[in-house]
């Protein structure tokens, strides 16, 4: 099978395809979209590093190797709620933007939070437990991340049913060719998510609490190093970011364990290698399989010229089964020790939340084995429709 991100059974097993890529055209035009594939580690690391490309369209739009207006559907309110986020900017502003929030993603500051995160899964999977199991993405994987991040940021208990449908319609719209309705959706909520934040900082700004709202609440008034809409694009990046992925490497990474059933008997035999196993997780399943990125100069990448003004489509899930750099990149190994995957990205963009990620997933790992020695799965699960975001819809489990 080819590479065809709209073909449900490309989609539920790519690698095949990567494999081919990799091994016959690792830099392919893909001429559905337009884009450059690039298919090797090596390629996708160095590219991902090179300061020649850049990840906002709207930035590009402005650069003069382009000199064209965004497409009128990625306009307003869309754009409003995503670009001002760090992620889709270059420096200096995402430098200025990065930094006023790293302070409270650093490996120690995330370490302090692990007893909250433990409660947290470990509540969750003990009701989990009693009801003698369920969903796990519904019922376990979503909550605990989603949880975990509106505290932080300080979003109410009551409000937190709203950010997951939200984030849900956003994200969409990082599908390939979303379609129209995917697009109103996401507009939809963009303008719903973004005035719940504005009124959300108007009261953290009268009573500012001990979150990171009222943290940057405080910046935006105090002067010229964030804008509203910054704080706005800021609060919508790290709500949806700090949980969709997390979410999807839980529900793929159990899929994945019950797929090779030695390797979750020789986890739940020695919990020790619970870091090793949600690495190696992420890599064996990558719950982010592209990223693109805009050529602003004309570059080379493994002999072919990519002129610039076009887009690359790097592709994390083939980098990350490369033969290159992981030894037997098919069998799935939770002791792997050397595993320099690339699930979190790479370069200035660099995942903020990765030392979040670990310790939420290193801590529901670890209490639903802890608490279910007997897991098991109950019907094959169903894949979410969408290439780039690759998750399970559903998977029900017995404990
Ligand atoms: C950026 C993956 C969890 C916040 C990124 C990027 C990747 C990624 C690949 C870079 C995108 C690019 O270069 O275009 C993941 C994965 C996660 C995860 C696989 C879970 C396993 C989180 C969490 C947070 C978070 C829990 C919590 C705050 C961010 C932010 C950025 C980012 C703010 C933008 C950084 C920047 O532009 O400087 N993530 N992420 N992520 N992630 Fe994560």
């Amino acid at each position: 099978m080819k590479f065809d991100p709209w073909n449900p059974q490309f989609v539920a097993h790519p690698y095949d395809a990567y494999r081919d890529l990799r091994d016959n055209e690792p830099v392919s035009f893909f001429e559905p979209t337009g884009q450059w594939l690039i298919a090797r580690h090596a390629d996708v690391n160095a590219l991902l590093r090179d300061r020649r490309l850049g990840r906002s369209y709207l930035h590009v739009a402005s650069h003069e190797a382009f000199g064209r207006e965004p497409e009128p559907a990625f306009q307003e309110p869309f754009w409003r709620v995503t670009r001002a986020g760090m992620l889709d900017v270059e420096p200096p502003v995402h430098t200025r933007l990065r930094r006023l929030v790293s302070k409270a993603f650093t490996p120690r500051m995330v370490e302090a939070l692990r007893p909250r995160v433990r409660k947290i899964a470990t509540g969750l999977v003990q009701e989990f437990v009693e009801r003698g199991g369920g969903d796990l993405i519904a019922e376990v994987a979503e909550p605990l991340p989603v949880t975990v991040i509106a505290e932080m940021l300080g979003v109410p208990e009551s409000d937190r049913h709203l950010l997951r449908p939200w984030s849900a319609d956003i994200c969409k719209m990082y599908e390939l060719n979303p379609p129209m309705e995917s697009q109103q959706a996401a507009v939809r909520a963009s303008l719903e998510f973004g005035d719940y934040l504005r009124e959300l900082a108007r009261k953290r700004r009268q009573e500012p609490g001990d979150d990171l709202i009222s943290a940057l609440a405080q910046v935006v008034d105090e002067g010229d190093r964030l804008t509203e809409d910054e704080l706005v694009g800021t609060c919508v990046l790290l709500l949806n970011a700090g949980h969709e992925a997390t979410v999807n490497v839980t529900g793929n990474g159990w899929w994945s364990l019950f797929r090779n059933p030695a390797e979750l008997d020789r986890l739940r035999a020695d919990p020790g290698l619970l870091p090793t196993a949600v690495e190696e997780l992420m890599r064996y399943d990558t719950p982010l399989q592209m990223f693109e990125r805009w050529v602003l100069e004309d570059i080379e990448v493994g002999g072919v010229e990519i002129p610039k003004g076009v887009e690359v489509a790097l592709l994390f899930g083939s980098s990350n089964r490369d033969p290159a750099v992981f030894d037997d990149p098919d069998r799935l190994d939770v002791g792997r020790a050397e595993n320099p995957h690339i699930s979190f990205g790479a370069g200035i963009h660099f995942c903020l939340g990765a030392p979040l990620a670990r310790v939420e997933l290193i801590e529901s790992f670890g209490a639903l084995l802890r608490a279910a020695p007997d897991l098991a799965l109950v019907e094959e699960p169903v894949w979410k429709p969408g290439y780039v975001i690759r998750g399970l819809e559903s998977l029900k489990v017995t404990v």
